[in-house]
């Protein structure tokens, strides 16, 4: 395991372009493998997840040739109900959550297959009962440890469309009912008590594939084929959201983000920095629009004196990766910044609610679990610092450098390695901003 030393630092400047996002990433990859033509990724996230994910579907019979542009793939898919290469054996999702929820919606249409998926010790750890469910009242056999946990088996069966409401706010479960929709007879609706990122509905739209939404329902119809020639991936707002942290709590800080992915929902963070006075000038996407493609565009941040702030409800999956941060600003930030109905924390690469508490306290900040989110208190002056440890998150390891960056003291991050699984090259980055 590595320690870094972030030590306070003086003004981030420059331009910096983010990797490219994870979450569409996964799904152009899939997208890709289900599609009859070859389908061109332009941008493609090169970490170990997104690696995880072409393993994957490679065994399942893909091809995809890396074209000389990095990030440039060509993916030969099988069709969504060709009979796949491998009609069963062990799928290795390694620390991925999205491809743990996502690929189960494939396979569970595929008649006659056994599938086992399984990963590391973290994601041994995270719930798969929530596309059990759903998966199940399709007419799939799925099976999960103790009911609840992966290895996950999945037996392929026929499939029938479904009406379901979901129970949790995760676009992880919504997009594999989607998916299985589409190799499900019949019609499948899933109705979301608030919007999660909606990058599977964009993608569908754009395959032409019978696809609605109305609100917060949408609903997919049986299909036989995708029609996809291409997908540029933008970049990962949750990625930049690291460098816009540290910019608003460095003080003379200006940095200008290039190529973002600026999809309303995945853009909760940067509104509720802006609430809490940070500068961040850019042409979000309007709160509620849906339309086919991914905005992209430019944010200028700038730092700027914080104050405290409330997120709950609707704005939680909005906001859902960066919430941590949230935390981070509200420990530099005035007055007592309250997170609650953020439950699902709990079920990421790590339990971030008790992580962030217990690592934020360890640096001298004032805050507490409340059991749904959490209420951070503070002056204004940033707190002291220490060590913070990464426990394999990946999100938390980048948050202890940014945190290192604005502390008294400076943060000593122990598990540095886990930001490979999003963010291979955020050290790199983040020294030529301070350079
Ligand atoms: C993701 C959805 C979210 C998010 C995760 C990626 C996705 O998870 O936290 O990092 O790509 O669909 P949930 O669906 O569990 O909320």
């Amino acid at each position: 395991m590595s320690s870094v030393r972030f030590e306070p630092s003086g003004p981030l400047r420059g331009r910096f372009r983010p990797p490219p996002d994870k979450s569409i990433s996964h799904r152009a990859a899939l997208f890709g493998a289900m599609s009859d033509e070859p389908v061109a990724v332009r941008n493609y996230l090169d970490s170990a997840d997104t690696r995880s994910t072409l393993h994957a579907l490679l065994i399942l019979g893909a091809a995809i040739e890396e074209e000389s542009i990095p990030g440039t793939l060509v993916i030969r898919g099988v069709g969504l109900h060709t009979a796949l290469e491998a009609t069963g054996g062990r799928l290795d999702v390694g620390n991925s959550g999205t491809l743990l929820r996502l690929l189960p919606g494939w396979l569970a249409g595929q008649a006659g297959g056994e599938w086992t998926l399984d990963g590391d010790e973290s994601i041994r750890r995270r719930p798969v009962d929530r596309v059990v469910e759903p998966l199940v009242m399709m007419g799939a056999r799925v099976q999960a440890r103790g009911d609840r946990l992966p290895p996950l088996k999945v037996y392929g069966s026929d499939l029938h469309g479904i009406d379901y409401d979901l129970p949790v706010a995760s676009a992880q479960v919504k997009s594999c009912v989607l998916i299985a929709g589409l190799l499900a007879a019949g019609s499948t609706s899933i109705t979301e008590r608030t919007h999660s990122r909606d990058h599977t509905e964009r993608i569908l739209r754009r395959s032409r594939v019978p696809f609605e939404r109305d609100g917060l329902r949408v609903t997919v119809s049986a299909t036989d084929e995708l029609e996809l020639d291409e997908i540029t991936v933008p970049g990962d707002p949750s990625s930049a959201a690291f460098m816009v942290a540290a910019a608003c709590l460095v003080p003379g800080s200006r940095v200008v983000i290039d190529n973002v992915g600026l999809n309303w929902t995945r853009t909760g963070f940067m509104r509720i920095a802006q609430r809490m006075g940070a500068v961040i000038v850019g042409d979000l996407e309007e709160v509620d629009t849906f339309a086919d493609d991914e905005p992209v565009g430019e944010l200028d941040v700038a730092h700027a004196p914080l104050e405290a702030t409330t997120v709950a409800g609707d704005e939680v999956p909005t906001s859902i990766d960066e919430l941590t941060l949230v935390a981070l600003l509200g420990a530099f930030a005035e007055g007592e910044t309250v997170v609650s109905g953020a439950e699902e924390l709990r079920h990421k690469e790590s339990d971030r609610i008790t992580a962030v508490v217990e690592e934020l306290s360890a640096i001298g900040a004032d805050i507490e679990d409340t059991g749904d989110g959490f209420t951070v208190r503070g002056d204004g002056a940033p707190p002291a610092g220490g060590r913070i440890d990464a426990r394999g998150d990946h999100r938390l390891a980048m948050l202890g450098a940014v945190a290192g960056l604005a502390c008294g003291n400076g943060v000593e991050v122990v598990g540095m390695e886990a930001a490979a699984v999003s963010y291979p090259e955020f050290q790199q980055d983040l020294a030529a901003l301070l350079r």
